[in-house]
């Protein structure tokens, strides 16, 4: 059965949903996107994505074409009508359809596109056996703190993942690593946990703060910092975070394995909290 998707006001069959050939999120890249996770029927954090969504258009200077509330709504409207248990909702916002031009168009109202996608998060088998990841170079531009659409050089790291055997890729730049093609990296040293700070070299993981909003109930320490990749491959245990894998295990690093290849304790810990609190909704609201 087809998905019900949501365009520019309209709930339609996939089929269906068509968006101009001048669309800016098509021409330009010049648009905004978020992906929140379902779980159990629920919406995890989608405030927080929401909120992150209004801080990348408020960076680009464009006008989202309705409220935080509508938003909300049309997410758990197409929860209901695609009957999604467990999955994610993917969101863009563009600049709207105009005349090939560079500068903004004037008067032209946004584009709104929202889909689901089932897949599994809680039982994934890939959480049991962890992910590999692969390191690359970061090709990306100097804003990467605005979550855009614009994700050529996440494409082509994936891409050389995949075609390495690995689900991930880091990307590294100057020595460290930045984060991973679409998650936040981490690694593990005793009972501290570390990663980057945020600047506009990485994007604000809405994960991240999850993580750390429920680190005292962990009992891990948190040591906000830049690694490089030579210090993750040395390291107790790595993992990465994002709506669509949550807190997931990574056991080998360019072909080396960490913790012996397995899951380590302190990330399943913590992917057992995040499961509990995001079957209630998530963390942040
Ligand atoms: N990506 N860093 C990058 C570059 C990302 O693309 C993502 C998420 C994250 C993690 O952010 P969050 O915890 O808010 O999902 C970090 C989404 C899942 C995607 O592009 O599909």
């Amino acid at each position: 059965m087809s998905r019900t998707v949501y365009v520019n006001g309209a709930y339609l069959p996939e089929e269906e949903a068509t968006i101009s050939i001048f669309d800016r999120g098509f021409i330009f890249g010049d648009g905004i996107y978020e992906v929140s996770a379902v779980l159990g029927g629920k919406l995890v954090d989608c405030e927080a994505h929401l909120a992150r969504l209004e801080r990348s258009a408020g960076e680009i200077g464009l006008s989202l074409p309705c409220s935080r509330a509508e938003l909300v709504a049309i997410h758990e409207e197409l929860i209901v009508r695609n009957k999604l248990d467990e999955g994610s909702i993917y969101l863009q916002v563009s600049r709207g359809a105009a005349d090939r031009d560079f500068p903004f168009p004037k008067d032209v109202k946004s584009s709104l596109v929202l889909f689901t996608q089932a897949r599994q998060f809680a039982n994934t088998p890939l959480a049991k056996t962890g992910i590999k990841v692969v390191s690359t170079p970061d090709l990306r531009w100097a804003r990467r703190d605005i979550k855009s659409v614009n994700l050529l050089a996440p494409v082509l790291a994936k891409q050389f993942a995949a075609e390495n055997g690995a689900q991930e890729a880091w990307m590294v730049e100057d020595g460290v690593v930045t984060e991973g093609a679409s998650s936040t990296a981490w690694i593990v040293k005793g009972k501290t946990l570390i990663s980057r700070p945020l600047s506009h070299k990485v994007l604000p993981g809405i994960t991240r703060t999850a993580v750390l909003a429920f680190l005292a109930e962990s009992g891990f320490s948190f040591e906000e910092r830049e690694f490089t990749l030579e210090e993750a491959l040395d390291a107790e245990e790595a993992f990465i975070t994002s709506a669509t894998s949550l807190v997931m295990p990574v056991t080998t690093i360019d072909g080396h394995s960490i913790h012996n290849g397995a899951p380590g304790p302190a990330t399943l810990r913590l992917r057992e909290i995040y499961l509990d609190h995001a079957r209630k909704g998530g963390v942040l609201g």
